[in-house]
């Protein structure tokens, strides 16, 4: 699935939860679901937000006796193809209810003999001539003895009086209905508003689990068949699917005019990848890509005012630079590509018919920033890389799902980087997935990337696999495959991977095995242990080394590395935490080089060096794991940082500080080492490095904004930032234009937002003069879109109700679903605790916040120092309501959770933590189980960490700031 993180990246919100800022605001906002990967400023304190340790206990263990209590179906019937139709209401019925009906024909094949149908069936009611099995070919089948469902395994069962002959084929049609309901899953409605009309979407979403609730399926990704799909829909709408429309016909039922659109029998595919939309939506298309259809589908006057033409323009290049990197062509005759108003993931990559959020395919040049833009480029490419890599060829069960996620979430900053050259998109990965991952992963309660088949069963065992552990740890350890076998070895092994299995499934090792082959065919690249012996080491135990490089003795030693070293592992590992490290590194004068460390200590006398000599480890990135080194070469880097700091790329200089300020948090440098990373930044002009800082020293400001600390911590960053500040006041003559570079309008948005956070002069002026304009004249916005986000939160932050109000105005009004979450986000940055209050009553009113937004709401408003004791009240005094509401499968559920205790550091907060939890046993906590075990470890260690560190900071930054 995508995720969605958008919109928000480098939004810059600022840091600074000073001024009761927001500040990742947008980050929540867009983002939302589980898989999201939040790619803006993961926040050190925060890094925990997704579903990441030991799996749920199921509630009631049950000792399965019939084969239909399982959750996995029997392996004695296997699907080849379906007829289906399905015909969705898009008004309500005289109860009240939307519905669809459909029925389905599905040929499969028996391969054991069994007495038992059993097919994944969920909410839906038999209609008509209810079941009716039949024999294919000579085969005749048994009378069907009784049928029933079984709600919880989520089946439709059919008893039969005798057992289906083995290698024989049978047919089972059924006739149903279901709800179209506003839930987001399975075959389901969104509604929308245009020029003041109620529009109806008939939309889907079938992963993980969710098919079965549209039709009657072998509802496994292995149950791979072919779709022979035919939608009923009314005259004035357009109905889509995964394979091309092959004809539209008019006709008529109960005397209701209706048309019946009929598309090609798909490619065999997994049920989880089907998509039905029914809209009065129109696209745009283009046939650059030689025969391919590619259109890109949206409400009306989005298409009409143009906002569909920027994703139309990259998916063409994206499409070819995929078929040339895996050597495969496109699978399908076409690539569609829809804007849905009310969709619950970032984007879903059905194949055929990829599914976004507005935010996350919609562009208008005059609204979005940047960083939207970016966005939009890097999920698309994201989405597209499924085309092949998951839909073609798909993993066997969920338990590999970070296989699928992890290979898309790294080869989408190459799709991206070819459809936009300079955006140096290569090197933001590291900043997006790997150092935000190893926030995560460096807790004792972590788990490894491969979970083994019969661990993962049931549907809420299946979402739990949608984590930052599979999305950015795949790809972390993906690309640090790909760099040490080199990327045309990577991309010929998984070449011929795509071609031996298309169309069938896998399972991680057949990679492994077919990258092997790769190697044994390439004279020049050498690999110390098999491909399947290097990667086990990363995916079957969690976490992630860090080496320890002695310069003066050239010995180098790796060390399993956990934030906090007092936590404990339980989880035992077969490799006994050691890993095959490839560590690429360079020294004063000398070239990047690369060398394996294979044991827990080693000596490679060339790392030793004298003088004023440094070596750097893990150039780039590239590989995934921390560096440390005794305190001369620390030294010395850190001067080479202050005298010459371009001597390093800006990907190593963030590196530093990153591993730096983490090193420090597992007690393994002091903390005025890592603080000692910072000093330079007044001569920084560079994203990264100033991007790295800005993320640690958050921790610090949750840490310490309600603290005597946080005045000493304003001043020392006053006094850094100042400089930025100037820089881009010049090069953007006085505000008046957007600096050109990439990142460096990322970075302008950094300096502006702290630069007001922390008080530097003409600052907090500019913002307001900005807003008050805009007030004055709604119609005309000026504020340039990459500023928005950060100019509407402070302007807020520093205003009353009137800016409040304004903003809540635009918000209603707002045409673009990006305009809209920023000013959302923005809301939550008022100082004003009635405003605040206020907002959060609006959180459960769907009527005011979508319901997809409302858990993302309520977190933001928890971000601001100010709201969150408000947050967290409310959260408590509504819980069982809201685990109602949103609990069950709304995924960002997780993040509210990690959101609402990001700043919780005393005994007394744990306590109240705890004392929620104990109060709220009988109700549940769902997906949000592991967070709160998380935020409870989390605190635990915030406190420790406060105790330890609270007076030498304050000393530190006082003695610097002066
Ligand atoms: C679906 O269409 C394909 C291709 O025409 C055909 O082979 C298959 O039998 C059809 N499936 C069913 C269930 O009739
Ligand atoms: C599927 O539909 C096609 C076209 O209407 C029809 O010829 C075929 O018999 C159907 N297959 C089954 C198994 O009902
Ligand atoms: C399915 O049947 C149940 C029980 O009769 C009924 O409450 C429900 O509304 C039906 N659903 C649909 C979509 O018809
Ligand atoms: C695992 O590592 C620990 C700590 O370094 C060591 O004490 C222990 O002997 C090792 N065990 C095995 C089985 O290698």
């Amino acid at each position: 699935m995508g995720k969605v993180y958008y919109i928000s990246k480098n939004v810059g919100i600022g840091l600074f939860v000073l001024a009761a800022i927001a500040l990742t605001t947008i980050i929540a906002l867009s983002i939302a679901y589980h898989k999201e990967r939040i790619k803006n400023r993961g926040r050190p304190g925060d890094g925990a937000s997704d579903n990441t340790s030991v799996p749920t206990p199921s509630t009631t263990p049950f000792t399965s006796k019939d084969p239909w209590d399982h959750y996995r179906l029997p392996d004695s019937l296997f699907p080849i193809s379906y007829n289906l139709t399905l015909w969705p209401r898009l008004e309500p019925n005289a109860d009240g209810l939307y519905i669809f009906t459909g029925n389905s024909a599905v040929v499969f094949k028996c391969v054991k003999e069994t007495d038992l149908v059993i097919i994944h069936s969920n909410k839906l009611n038999l209609t008509g001539n209810q079941v009716k099995l039949s024999g294919l070919g000579d085969a005749s089948a048994p009378t069907v003895d009784k049928f029933w469902f079984v709600v919880k395994t989520e089946y439709l069962v059919l008893q039969l009086r005798s057992s289906l002959a083995v290698g024989a084929s049978y047919v089972l049609h059924t006739e149903f209905q279901g709800e179209l309901a506003d839930d987001l899953e399975g075959f389901y409605r969104s509604e929308y508003t245009e020029d003041g009309v109620k529009k109806i979407v008939a939309t889907s979403q079938m992963q993980a689990t969710f098919a079965r609730k549209a039709f009657p399926c072998f509802d496994e990704p292995a149950m791979k068949a072919i779709f022979n799909v035919t939608i009923i829909h009314n005259p004035g709408t357009v109905a889509l699917s995964n394979s091309r429309e092959t004809d539209t016909a008019d006709s008529v039922i109960d005397g209701i005019p209706i048309k019946v659109t009929t598309f090609e029998p798909t490619k065999r595919m997994s049920s989880y990848l089907l998509a039905f939309i029914v809209s009065d939506f129109v696209s745009i298309q283009s046939n650059q890509n030689s025969n391919l259809l590619v259109r890109i589908w949206a409400r009306k006057k989005a298409i009409n005012d143009g906002h569909g033409d920027y994703a139309l323009s990259v998916t063409g290049p994206i499409l070819q630079f995929y078929e040339e990197y895996y050597s495969a062509a496109y699978p399908l005759s076409k690539s569609d590509q829809i804007a849905l108003p009310d969709f619950n993931a970032g984007a879903m990559e059905n194949w055929g018919l990829v599914t976004y959020r507005e935010t996350a395919l919609l562009y208008d040049p005059f609204v979005s920033s940047t960083a939207n833009k970016e966005g939009i480029t890097s999920i698309i490419a994201h989405e597209l890389a499924h085309m092949w890599f998951g839909n073609l060829v798909t993993t066997r069960w969920w338990n590999d799902l970070w296989l699928n996620e992890g290979f898309a979430s790294y080869v989408e900053y190459l799709g991206a980087d070819h459809a936009e050259p300079t955006w140096d998109m290569k090197d933001q990965i590291v900043l997006y997935d790997v150092h935000k991952v190893f926030a995560v992963d460096a807790l004792a309660s972590s788990h490894p990337l491969s979970r083994r088949e019969e661990e993962v069963n049931e549907p809420s065992q299946i979402s739990e696999m949608f984590n930052t552990i599979s999305y950015s740890k795949g790809a972390a350890v993906l690309r640090m495959l790909s760099e040490f076998l080199t990327e045309p070895v990577f991309a010929r092994g998984l070449s011929s991977y795509l071609n031996t299995f298309a169309f069938s499934n896998t399972v991680y090792t057949d990679l492994w095995d077919h990258l092997q082959q790769a190697v044994e065919n390439t004279a020049s690249v050498q690999i110390p242990h098999t491909v399947h012996d290097i990667m086990n080491r990363w995916t079957l135990q969690m976490g992630f080394p860090v080496i320890t490089i002695d310069t003066q003795t050239g010995r180098i030693t790796q060390k399993h590395f956990l934030l906090d070293p007092e936590s404990v592992v339980h989880r035992p590992s077969q490799f006994n935490y050691t890993w095959f490290v490839p560590v690429k590194w360079m020294k004063t004068g000398v070239e990047q080089q690369q060398y394996w460390l294979l044991q827990k200590t080693d000596t490679n006398s060339q790392m030793r060096v004298s003088g004023n000599d440094w070596v750097l480890a893990n150039t780039n990135v590239s590989g995934y794991f921390r560096v440390n080194y005794d305190l001369g070469n620390w030294e010395r880097l850190l001067s080479l940082l202050s005298t010459n700091h371009q001597a390093l790329s800006v990907i190593n200089r963030a590196q530093i500080i990153d591993d730096a300020f983490n090193l420090a948090r597992a007690k393994i440098v002091s903390t005025t080492l890592a603080l000692t990373t910072t000093k330079y930044l007044h001569k920084e002009r560079d994203y990264m490095p100033w991007e790295s800082a800005l993320r640690n020293l958050d921790y610090y400001i949750l840490m310490f904004d309600r603290t005597e600390v946080y005045g000493a911590f304003q001043a020392y960053l006053k006094k850094q930032i100042q400089p930025l500040f100037g820089h881009f006041k010049s090069i953007t003559a006085n505000w008046t234009k957007i600096p050109e570079g990439h990142t460096d309008q990322y970075n302008q948005i950094n300096a502006i937002a702290i630069a007001c956070d922390v008080g530097v002069e003409g600052c907090r002026e500019l913002i307001k003069s900005w807003y008050r304009q805009w007030m004055e004249n709604p119609s005309h916005n000026l504020i340039h879109p990459n500023l928005k986000s950060t100019v509407y939160c402070r302007a807020i932050a520093y205003g009353g109700v009137k800016e409040w109000d304004f903003a809540w105005t635009m918000f209603k009004n707002a045409t673009l679903a990006s305009e809209a979450s920023r000013l959302r986000a923005a809301m939550a940055c008022t100082k004003l605790p009635w405003l605040l209050n206020r907002y959060l009553e609006y959180t459960l009113d769907p009527t005011k916040i979508r319901k997809q937004d409302a858990t993302s709401t309520i977190r933001v408003i928890a971000q601001n120092v100010v709201g969150m004791p408000l947050a967290w009240n409310f959260i408590r005094a509504k819980w069982s309501y809201i685990f109602q509401q949103y609990g069950k499968g709304s995924f960002s559920f997780t993040n509210l959770v990690a959101g609402l205790t990001m700043r919780f550091s005393t005994e007394f907060e744990l306590q109240e933590l705890k004392q929620f939890k104990e109060d709220n046993l009988h109700i549940g906590f769902g997906s949000a189980t592991m967070a709160l075990e998380q935020a409870i470890e989390k605190i635990t260690s915030n406190i420790k960490w406060v105790r330890d560190n609270k007076a030498h900071v304050h000393k530190w930054l006082t003695d610097e700031s002066t």
